[in-house]
Parts: C-alpha cells; sequence; structure tokens
C-alpha cells in the first residue's frame, strides 16, 4: 500500500510540500545580494501555519551553497557558545581557522596554536572566526526558531548587532508568533530589530492546493477546488485534510468532524488559550456573520472606534483575522469560527 503522503508532525518538511517560493525567495534574495539590504529578518504566523518548515527550506537552499555557512541554533541554550561551538566544530573550516589562533579548548574542544596567548573569551573568539569566515568570502546565516524575548536571546541578538555593525557577514533568519517577537523588538537595546523585516506567512497558494489534492484522489478539478477551499490555505489544515482523506477513504465532506477535531485538539485549543480574554470577546462577537461589518463588532461590544484598532490590529498581526473588505473582517483559519462558537 502506498504510504501517506501528508503528515501530521509538527516542523518536519512534509512530503506533500506547497511552494512558497514567492515570499521565500524574497529574502533570499536579499541575503544573497552582493549588498544585502538587510542581514535580519524574522517570520512570523499564528501556530500551524508553517513557520519552522518555512525556515528550513530558506537554510536548505543556502546550506546547498558553497559560500554559506549555516547555524541552526536553538533559543533555549547559550547561543553565543553554541555558535562557536558549531562553527569550530566544522570539519571544512577547520584549515581556515587553523591559524587564526583561537582557543576553545575550554569548551571542551577546540583548536590550539602553539605560542600564541590563548582567546578565552567567547565573544573574541566568534569574532576571529567571523572575521577569517569574511574575510574568505564566506557567509554565515544564523537560524533561531520560535524565539521570545528570554535572556538568552536578548543577549545573542544584542551581540549580533554588534558583529553586523563591524561589517561581518552574518545573517540571522528567526522565527517565532508575533506577539514574541513583537515583545522582543521592543526591548530597548534591540531597536534594529524593530526595522528589520517581519514577513508574515500568506496561506498556501489554494491552485497548488486544489493540484494536490486532485492528483492524490483522483477527483474532478471542482471537487478538489471545493476541497482546497475548505484548508484556507492553512498548513496544517492542508496536511489533516488529505491526511484524512488517505486514510479514511470516505468522501471529503464527511471528514469534516473530524478534521475539526484534529484543528482543536492540536492547534485551536492552544491558540485560543493564548489570548486575552478581550481578544476572545471580539472573536466571539465576530461569529454571527461571516465575513462581519467591524461597524457591527463595535456595536455589539459597545466600543469606540478607537478602541477597537488596537483589537483589530493585534488580531490582524497574529494571522487570527484578515480584512476581505474595507471595513470588515473575517476569520483566517478554516473552522474556527465554529470552534469559536462551540468555545464560549
Ligand atoms: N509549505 C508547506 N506545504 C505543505 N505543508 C506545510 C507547509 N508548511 C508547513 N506545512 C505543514 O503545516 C504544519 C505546520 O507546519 P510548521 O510546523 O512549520 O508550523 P509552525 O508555524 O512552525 O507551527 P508552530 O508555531 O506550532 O511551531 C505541518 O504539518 C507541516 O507539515
Ligand atoms: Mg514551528
Amino acid at each position: 500500500m502506498k504510504r501517506n503522503p501528508f503528515s501530521l508532525s509538527f516542523g518536519k518538511e512534509p512530503e506533500s510540500y506547497i511552494s512558497r517560493d514567492f515570499q521565500n525567495n524574497e529574502i533570499l534574495e536579499s541575503f544573497t545580494a552582493d549588498n544585502p539590504a538587510y542581514q535580519v529578518c524574522m517570520i512570523t504566523g499564528v501556530r500551524g501555519s508553517g513557520k519552522t518548515v518555512a525556515l528550513s527550506a530558506i537554510a536548505n537552499r543556502l546550506r546547498a551553497d558553497a559560500q554559506w555557512i549555516v547555524v541552526d541554533l536553538n533559543p533555549e541554550r547559550d547561543l553565543l557558545k553554541m555558535l562557536a561551538a558549531e562553527l569550530s566544530n566544522r570539519k571544512d573550516l577547520l584549515e581556515l581557522f587553523r591559524d587564526a589562533r583561537i582557543n576553545l579548548s575550554f569548551l571542551g574542544f577546540g583548536i590550539e596554536i602553539d605560542g600564541e596567548p590563548p582567546v578565552t573569551d567567547i565573544v573574541v573568539a566568534l569574532r576571529r572566526m567571523l572575521e577569517k569566515l569574511t574575510k574568505s568570502g564566506k557567509r554565515v546565516l544564523i537560524t533561531i526558531d520560535e524565539v521570545s524575548s528570554t535572556q538568552q536571546v536578548r543577549e545573542f541578538a544584542s551581540q549580533f548587532q554588534i558583529f553586523m555593525r563591524e561589517g561581518l557577514n552574518i545573517f540571522l533568519l528567526m522565527t517565532g508568533l508575533y506577539e514574541n517577537i513583537y515583545e522582543l523588538q521592543n526591548e530597548k537595546t534591540l531597536t534594529f530589530l524593530y526595522r528589520a523585516p517581519k514577513i508574515a506567512l500568506k496561506p498556501l497558494s489554494i491552485p497548488l492546493i486544489m493540484q494536490k489534492y486532485k492528483e492524490e484522489f483522483e477527483i474532478n478539478e471542482e471537487e478538489a477546488l471545493a476541497m482546497a477551499k475548505e484548508t484556507m490555505g492553512y498548513s496544517y489544515a492542508f496536511q489533516v485534510l488529505g491526511y484524512l482523506c488517505f486514510t479514511r477513504e470516505k468522501p471529503w465532506r464527511e471528514l469534516l468532524p473530524e478534521f475539526d477535531a484534529y484543528l482543536e485538539e492540536y492547534v485551536y485549543e492552544k491558540i485560543w488559550s493564548e489570548l486575552s480574554s478581550k481578544d476572545k470577546t471580539v472573536l466571539s462577537a465576530m461569529c454571527e456573520e461571516n465575513p462581519v461589518k467591524v461597524e457591527n463588532i463595535r456595536k455589539r461590544l459597545n466600543m469606540s472606534s478607537n478602541g477597537f484598532t488596537v483589537y483589530r490590529s493585534r488580531l490582524l498581526k497574529k494571522g487570527i483575522v484578515y480584512s476581505p473588505n474595507f471595513g470588515q473582517l473575517a476569520f483566517s483559519l478554516p473552522r474556527f469560527r465554529e470552534f469559536v462558537m462551540r468555545s464560549i
């Protein structure tokens, strides 16, 4: 039996992958330009929108290029130390660092050069390595998935900014939920992040999803399109609906209750629990019509136009609602409205 090409696991590049080249290329082109317009970029999006997969796709493209050295860092660890460890552990760079007088033996590994005073500060060691790499025309991409404003991340970002100012070829690509990125960039010492581009992941292309479903399930274009629209281009929903169709061998419409159950269990409950009670009230007031006029929500909640703008803008940035037409709002996630109605 053919194995299921759809996957329910998070953070892993799925076999059924829908290209995001349009958004990814924007970042790639900028990073690879002779004169990069920016060296830091952040990808935001709601849970399950595909941030981790987008980050890996971009990192893998650069990994395939000999000019690039890609290092994935875990935001929970000591990031500067891990970066130094990763760089000095790479066999292909050993030769380059041999004469850089770097002593990393205090990390438990290292390159030692006789007769030179050892470098024991991690920042100095990193700087030497990065200078070597920059001189030999290499570029270093550091990726950090799921950042938030922790001591570790703030410390790293602030040192990164110094290295960048010193003209070193380093690039930083991070992902995070909008609220976490927002908090990080508002740190007084990290205003450079405020100016860095933030790419909000767009829904996957409906025509490409349709194509994938059509090939996989031998259904006609009309059915495949209806199925694709049901996912609203939400990455996780695309996988779940495909997965269910593949395993259950039932018409897809009969699978919608199970589809709801997956969405609820694996993402919507989590998204909901992270919202403020006011956000929840606004979303609840949106349920009566879809799309809904902003004016009607305001009336229902008895909110002023200015007061409402704050909530509107936050929900838009989180990727939970979108504005289909001027003065209107609608839910961005498939069957989220039904979920909200069940939750209130
Ligand atoms: N481009 C894509 N094409 C098809 N499926 C995708 C794509 N990107 C992500 N997915 C699928 O969507 C789901 C979520 O992806 P991913 O783990 O990257 O999301 P995320 O935004 O990092 O979520 P979280 O905020 O929980 O970390 C996974 O099942 C993944 O296989
Ligand atoms: Mg992720």
